[in-house]
């Protein structure tokens, strides 16, 4: 079940629209060009999870792309708006997904702006375990690590609603015997998955954790999960670590998971094939502290 709430002009803290129904034109740029950018936040446990966390990013994606945005305040009380109706009949306990996108809209006027909330149950969510975890491959991105600064038009690092390459990783990675993916810079340097962070944790022969994330200035996304991790991590005691990585790294750690907002932490359990540990005591750690912080 789906609530949909457009921010208008007239209604800018948002109004309710049937989901059922069309509600774009064609000539809408985020559906002609994939021109605008997008959020998806999760609720759970009655709050929505690193609320400002999503809106800062929301902003700064809209920046790259010189897309006025409405403000966050409105966001927030469309939100609540899309939660209320939810609620009445999903029933309070219900757990959904929270997507924000902003479009360029039609040309020649102002942006298009809509709330969509969805249910989403936890085993649909799929927190794979050290026992089932994730079969992954790792994809070259076409690019190296030096592109993302060279090139801002790429846009790395903003979250577009152009996910036509991320959707085709996942397509390759299904129909190659794989889960999902990960891509790496054609320089070799590990970058993220096409709807997730990369998190990797090692053990040293003393038994001190380091968790570690590829660094930022490759042009990944800054995730809101991968945030919460470190914070978790630095709570248990943790060192952290931002790459570079390079899949060597992948194969030699005690731990990979894929991280992202709805899955939350997906241990990985193959890498192109070869397989890979990962410590069921970290994964604990990792996927009770990310559950706590909700
Ligand atoms: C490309 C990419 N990287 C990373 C993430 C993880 O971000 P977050 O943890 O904020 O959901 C996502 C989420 O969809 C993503 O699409």
């Amino acid at each position: 079940m789906s609530v949909a709430v457009f921010l208008t002009p007239q209604h800018p803290d948002g109004v309710e629209v049937d989901p059922t129904r069309p509600q774009l034109l064609v000539t809408d740029q985020s559906a002609t060009r994939g021109d605008g950018v997008f959020e998806t936040l999760l609720y759970r446990h009655g709050r929505i999870r690193e609320e400002e966390a999503h809106l800062r990013r929301l902003a700064g994606s809209a920046t790259a792309l010189d897309l006025p945005l409405p403000e966050a305040s409105h966001w927030r009380a469309a939100m609540q708006l899309a939660l209320g109706r939810f609620h009445e009949s999903a029933g309070e306990g219900a757990e959904a997904s929270i997507r924000l996108t902003a479009s360029r809209g039609v040309p020649g006027e102002s942006g298009t702006f809509w709330v969509l909330v969805s249910a989403v149950s936890r085993s649909a969510a799929t927190a794979h375990g050290p026992s089932d975890g994730l079969r992954v491959v790792l994809l070259d991105r076409g690019y190296d690590a030096a592109a993302a600064d060279r090139a801002p038009w790429l846009l790395a690092g903003a979250k577009t609603l152009s996910y036509a390459i991320n959707m085709a990783a996942q397509r390759w990675a299904q129909s190659h015997d794989a889960d999902d993916a990960i891509f790496v810079t054609s320089d070799g340097r590990v970058l993220e998955g096409p709807t997730s962070s990369v998190l990797i944790a090692r053990r040293s022969a003393t038994g001190e954790v380091t968790l570690l994330t590829p660094e930022l200035e490759t042009g990944i996304l800054a995730g809101t999960t991968q945030a919460a991790a470190f914070e978790v991590a630095a709570a248990a005691g943790w060192k952290l670590g931002y790459g570079p990585l390079t899949p060597a790294d992948l194969l030699a750690a005690d731990g990979v998971w894929l991280v992202s907002s709805v899955r939350l932490a997906a241990a990985v359990t193959s890498i192109d094939g070869v397989s890979v540990p990962c410590d069921p005591e970290l994964h604990r750690v990792l996927v009770e502290g990310l559950d706590a912080a909700l």
